[in-house]
């Protein structure tokens, strides 16, 4: 098999599992599209945005960036994974929020975009150059299987805090362990 050929089905397989949508043919031969992981989160009911007063969000963005804020402060008051966002935490703490704006935003769009959204857009980095300190100086040295645990366990917590039911943790647990390989580089 050509090389080319290998490439595209890793990529169509990848591409399917970070949105967790199938479609299943019926019996007469119609499709039915299974709803999205970001379907199950909420989707793209509007609701009023808690933050911004006058301005509607989707639903399914909403609780993803709630989760990620959360999780976000989980990660900075935990010394297991703390020290990996060091420039972060140290702009912060001058009084700088422009960075943790920026992530924010970052892994909204990134999780909204994994778990299936139609509506928005990752612009990052992709997950190797993210994750490699060589290509993003923000990320203060490699991750290893422990610290990628650890995250997942602070993930859980800051979804926790949401009162995200159990099943849905589980799938983003689910999701987010796709990525492993990817993010753990040593
Ligand atoms: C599957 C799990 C993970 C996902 C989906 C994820 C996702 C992301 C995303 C989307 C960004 C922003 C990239 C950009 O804007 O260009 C980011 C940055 C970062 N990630 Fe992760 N990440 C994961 C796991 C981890 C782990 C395990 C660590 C630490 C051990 C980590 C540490 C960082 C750091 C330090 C940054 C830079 C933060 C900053 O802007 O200051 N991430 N990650």
């Amino acid at each position: 098999m050509k090389k080319t050929t290998i490439l595209a089905m890793a990529v169509g397989l990848f591409v399917s599992a970070m949105s967790f949508t199938s479609c299943d043919k019926n019996n007469d031969n119609t499709m039915t599209v299974k709803p999205t992981l970001y379907d199950s989160l909420g989707g793209t009911t509007m609701v009023a945005d808690p933050r911004n007063s006058g301005v509607m969000i989707e639903k399914g963005r909403l609780g993803i960036r709630s989760v990620v804020d959360s999780t976000i402060f989980v990660i900075a008051a935990d010394s297991k994974l703390n020290s990996y966002f060091q420039p972060l935490l140290a702009e912060v703490t001058a009084g700088n929020t422009s960075g943790l704006t920026a992530l924010s935003k970052s892994l909204t769009d990134f999780f909204c975009v994994a778990t299936g959204a139609k509506n928005f857009t990752y612009g990052g980095k992709n997950m190797v150059a993210a994750h490699d300190p060589a290509q993003n100086p923000r990320m203060n040295g490699k991750s290893d299987n422990a610290a990628f645990d650890q995250f997942i366990a602070d993930l859980v917590v800051g979804a926790n805090q949401n009162k995200l039911p159990a099943n849905l943790i589980n799938s983003v647990g689910a999701l987010v362990n796709t990525l492993r390989s990817q993010v753990v580089q040593r």
